[in-house]
């Protein structure tokens, strides 16, 4: 072979090379696969969100990015937070991914998804703010200040069969929505597969952990044939006659009725309720969606608990 007839095949070999590095690019970007029904179509968006339909949509990371989670959070690596260095957007996306497939923030459009990610940081946000400092940004700048309880009242250990307290183990509130009591750190745990029962202490050491487990109490229901606060927020949920009865709707009020049960829920307009409201609607404003995109049942003030008392959480914050 002539010397051009050799630099023809090579630049022929690199222009197919790159097409089919091009065409492997596209793919992976929205990979759409037919699943096994034939007329459900599932998708895979990259290492953030595969295998599901809810993968066809834009990923979390794409409508709410790191600036926005800076506006949010933007006083919790203050001197003066007590989880300093310890919560950041990196950990949030990552968790975020292995519940994306799941539906969370992902089901139902751009502004249902914005709603959802306002209404899960709300909690959050309400949970975890060193709220009195309301001279330099307020309440709501302050989220995200604290990864724990700093100075528990008891010991949060309960007799329980299935999750027994672990000698040396402490149940304290730990957490983006704070877990309290021996059963529920083996709850989540079991959810997670991640041994909280005899290690609760990586809730405050691992923040993609602890948005773990956050993520998995807004998307699993305390019991059976009750909704998720996931489901009860998307509108997936179909009240029964007895939940429209007892004034449990679709609706953010909903979801604060599943998390915290009477401590929040069916005392009238408490402050603890209209707190967390507060925090929802706020970020509804921050993150540019507007806080009258709130939706309908968006208190529980006159709601009945699904369930008699809280299941993840007690009267005290994490403060
Ligand atoms: C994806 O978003 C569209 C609107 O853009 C919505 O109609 C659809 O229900 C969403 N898919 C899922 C699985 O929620
Ligand atoms: C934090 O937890 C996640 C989820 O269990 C795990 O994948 C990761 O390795 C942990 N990080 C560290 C530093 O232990
Ligand atoms: C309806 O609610 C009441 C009171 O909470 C409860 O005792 C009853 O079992 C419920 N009925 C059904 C069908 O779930």
């Amino acid at each position: 072979m002539g010397m051009r007839a050799k630099v023809t095949t090579l630049l022929v070999i690199v222009v197919a090379a790159a097409a089919v590095v091009a065409l492997l690019v596209l793919r992976a970007a929205t990979d759409e696969v037919k699943g096994k029904d034939k007329n459900e179509k599932i998708c895979n968006a990259g290492w953030e969100c595969s295998g599901s339909k809810y993968c066809c949509n834009q990923t979390i990371s794409k409508l709410f990015q790191v600036y926005q989670f800076e506006e949010l959070f933007k006083k919790r690596n203050s001197p003066i937070a007590h989880a300093v260095g310890f919560w950041d957007y990196h950990s949030f996306i990552t968790a975020a991914s292995v519940f994306e497939p799941l539906g969370f923030g992902t089901t139902g459009g751009k502004m249902m998804q914005m709603k959802e990610i306002a209404a899960f940081f709300g909690h959050i946000g309400a949970k975890t703010t060193c709220g009195d400092m309301v001279v330099d940004g307020g309440p709501f700048a302050w989220g995200l200040c604290y990864n724990h309880e700093m100075s528990p009242k008891q010991d949060y250990c309960a007799k329980d069969e299935k999750y027994p307290c672990v000698d040396g183990a402490d149940y304290y509130g730990r957490g983006a929505i704070p877990v309290y009591w021996n059963y529920n750190y083996g709850r989540i745990g079991d959810g997670l597969k991640v041994d909280l029962l005899h290690h609760p202490e990586y809730l405050e050491q691992n923040a993609t952990l602890a948005f773990m487990a956050s993520m998995w109490q807004w998307m699993t229901p305390v019991k059976e044939k009750q909704p998720s606060a996931h489901d009860a927020f998307v509108g997936n949920w179909k009240p029964t006659k007895n939940d429209t009865a007892e004034k449990r709707l679709p609706g953010f009020g909903a979801t604060m009725n599943i998390l915290y049960g009477d401590i929040i829920c069916g005392n009238g307009y408490i402050d603890a309720m209209n707190n967390i409201v507060s925090f929802y609607q706020n970020y509804l404003d921050e993150m540019g969606v507007g806080r009258e995109h709130s939706g309908d049942n968006l208190d529980c003030a006159e709601q009945k608990p699904f369930n008699p008392s809280a299941p993840s959480t007690t009267p005290s914050s994490s403060s």
